[in-house]
Order: C-alpha cells, then sequence, then structure tokens
C-alpha cells in the first residue's frame, strides 16, 4: 500500500510542558491529532480543577490558527488528593486522574506513596467516571529497573483492578510482553496505550555502541522479546491497545547530560512513525483502530469524522529544532529515516 487515509488520530498520552515550550509542542501535535490526553506533572503538578482549567487555558492560547485540537485535562494524584478534588474535576470537565508512584519518572517526587491510601479517591473515581492513568512501575531501590513494570502489576495492578471493577485502568505506555497479557487478561475496562520508541526499539538501541541518551524514556527500553510482544498486540487489532505517543521534551542539553532526563520528543514524527512499524508487520488495515478508534471508544467520547492521509514516501527527521527559549531540543529519531509523509 502506498498511501492511506484514516480518521483523524488522538494521541492519548503526552507532555505539553507550560510556558513558552507549548509554543514548540502544542503545534506539533496539533498538526496531526485532534485531541490529545495532556499529562498533570508540571512544576508544580496540576493537582486541583482551577490549575487544570488554568493550564487548559494557556494551551489553547498556543494553538496555531485556526485549529480546532481539543486539550483533553488530566489531575496529578498525591498523597494530598481528596474526594472532593475528584468531584471537583469531574464537574469541570477534567476526564482522568494520573497515578505516578512517587519518584518514578520526571517530576514525579510530590506523587503516591502507598497506593492503598488512595483507594477512597480510586472509589470516587469509578463513581464519577473519571479513568484512572497509571505509570505502572515500583520505585523500590531494590528492584531491578528493568523488571519494574512487572512487579508493579503483582504488587498494585491486580489488586486495583479487582477492588474497583467499574473504574476504567489505562496502564500507560507499557513495555513489556507481562503487561501486554495482563491487559489482554483483564476485563474490558482496562487498557494500555503504547509508544512508538517501544514499539521501534529495544535496549540495545539504547546500549550497544555506545550510551544514546535520546532513546532514554521511562519506562526504559526492555529487550527484544518485549519489543515483539508488543509489536504482536497492535498487530492483532485488539481494541485494548491504543496510541500514546509520550512525546516528552526536554533541551538538549538536559538529554546530553551526565544525569540525562528520560523522555523522547516524538510529535513531530510519531504517526508517521507508528504507520510505519504497522507497514513493516504487514497490519496497515489496522492502524486506524489503534490510532483513531480504540482510545475515544475506551474513553468514551465520539470518534473524529475529519479524516488524513499518510503516504509512503521517505524524509528525514531534523537533528534539531530550536524551543521558543531559544535553547536546542533533539527529537526523537533525529537524523533518521521515516518511511511514512502526513500529507
Ligand atoms: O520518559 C518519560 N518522560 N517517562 C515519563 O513517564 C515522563 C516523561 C517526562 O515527563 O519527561
Ligand atoms: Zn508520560
Amino acid at each position: 500500500m502506498q498511501q492511506i487515509t484514516i480518521t483523524t488520530p488522538d494521541d492519548w498520552h503526552l507532555h505539553f510542558r507550560d510556558g513558552d515550550m507549548l509554543g514548540e509542542t502544542v503545534p506539533a501535535t496539533a498538526r496531526c491529532f485532534s485531541r490529545a490526553i495532556v499529562m498533570p506533572n508540571l512544576v508544580p503538578p496540576v493537582v486541583n480543577a482551577q490549575l487544570a482549567s488554568a493550564y487548559k487555558s494557556r494551551i489553547l492560547a498556543a494553538r496555531p490558527q485556526g485549529s480546532q485540537f481539543e486539550p483533553l485535562m488530566t489531575l496529578f494524584l498525591t498523597n494530598k488528593t481528596t474526594t472532593q478534588d475528584i468531584i471537583d474535576a469531574k464537574q469541570s470537565g477534567v476526564v482522568a486522574a494520573k497515578l505516578y508512584p512517587a519518584g518514578a519518572t520526571t517530576n514525579s517526587a510530590q506523587a503516591v506513596s502507598g497506593i492503598e491510601a488512595l483507594y477512597p479517591v480510586f472509589e470516587e473515581m469509578q463513581k464519577q467516571g473519571l479513568l484512572l492513568l497509571v505509570h505502572g512501575e515500583v520505585t523500590e531501590h531494590h528492584i531491578d529497573i528493568f523488571d519494574r513494570e512487572k512487579e508493579f502489576i503483582d504488587q498494585y495492578m491486580l489488586k486495583i483492578v479487582a477492588a474497583f471493577p467499574e473504574l476504567k485502568v489505562v496502564f500507560e505506555h507499557i513495555t513489556t510482553s507481562d503487561a501486554a497479557d495482563f491487559v489482554m487478561s483483564s476485563t474490558n475496562n482496562v487498557a494500555a496505550t503504547i509508544t512508538p520508541q517501544h514499539l521501534l526499539l529495544n535496549r540495545n538501541d539504547m546500549l550497544v555502541g555506545g550510551v544514546r541518551p535520546h532513546n532514554y524514556c521511562l519506562p526504559v527500553l526492555k529487550r527484544s522479546t518485549h519489543q515483539q510482544a508488543l509489536r504482536k498486540v497492535v498487530a492483532s487489532g485488539s481494541s485494548k491497545f491504543f496510541l500514546g505517543t509520550d512525546s516528552a521534551p526536554h533541551a538538549k542539553h538536559a538529554k546530553e547530560n551526565a544525569c540525562g532526563c528520560a523522555g523522547c520528543y516524538s510529535a513531530w514524527s510519531a504517526l508517521e512513525l507508528y504507520a510505519q512499524v504497522f507497514d513493516e508487520l504487514d497490519a496497515l488495515d489496522k492502524l486506524e483502530g489503534f490510532a483513531s478508534f480504540h482510545g475515544a471508544d475506551f474513553y468514551g467520547v465520539p470518534r473524529n469524522t475529519t479524516t488524513l492521509t499518510l503516504v509512503k514516501d521517505s524524509w528525514v527527521v531534523p537533528e534539531s529544532v530550536t524551543l521558543p527559549s531559544g535553547e536546542a531540543m533533539v527529537p526523537f529519531f533525529a537524523g533518521k529515516t521515516v518511511d511514512w509523509k502526513l500529507v
């Protein structure tokens, strides 16, 4: 196939950041996505309805002229989150709340320690119909970084989904066959997002021949067998898996650093790279479900009614982009060839 037209997709997991960074990130996503679930890990985090509404206004103000792009807002759960915060969030249009185990990733120091203490909050979310979005990694020092996702399933995920059968849970950016199996064997109220990097790469792409900081994200890339398991589930067309880029910008100096930040800024190439993966898997007919239907259906929002077209035509991702701050940023897949192009 040389060309494919699909319903306009949505990005069910990304990081826009704030301030002048929005001048880069919002147009980059609005170029091809109709809606996006916006992560709340700002500094300070988006912990209530008021902060979410103010953040949404700043995102809307950064849209390109004439863009209909719609940000879908989320709340950052902490040990101080109350059931009233959930009620207020629902009323203000927030669609989901994000569970970051404390210290799991970028700007998560204020997040949750002692997940069971949040059960009353989960109970209220279940009642209000707010989705629970989970960064599924334990943070205990003695647990190997490559085992942290599986350990989270065993220690927490199984218990959460058993305790709240009506709560819709998104296992974000899954990276292992364990997570894919867990989601497959759970009820229809459990789904997962998958990033382009976890479909395209494995840990060799981060560590062989030198450390490649621009392929470093969390959860960290795993061994090839896990990558293959993720590719298999997306090619299956299962409606439990959908597009979430986890596009996460960091300036070049913060990535190319003795203690480099986690995150791949994929907004400029993510949709095209997903197309490339589905093409490699001979499953281009499954791209539209993954990118445009499964997420909307799971969140209970209407599918988009417009379309976009991708053609099989190669281009090279720029080596660097200049941020509104003047700093350089290296986009995901920089300097590499992408097989598909947005018309
Ligand atoms: O690699 C990541 N970067 N993983 C996350 O969970 C957070 C994100 C970020 O905010 O930079
Ligand atoms: Zn993320």
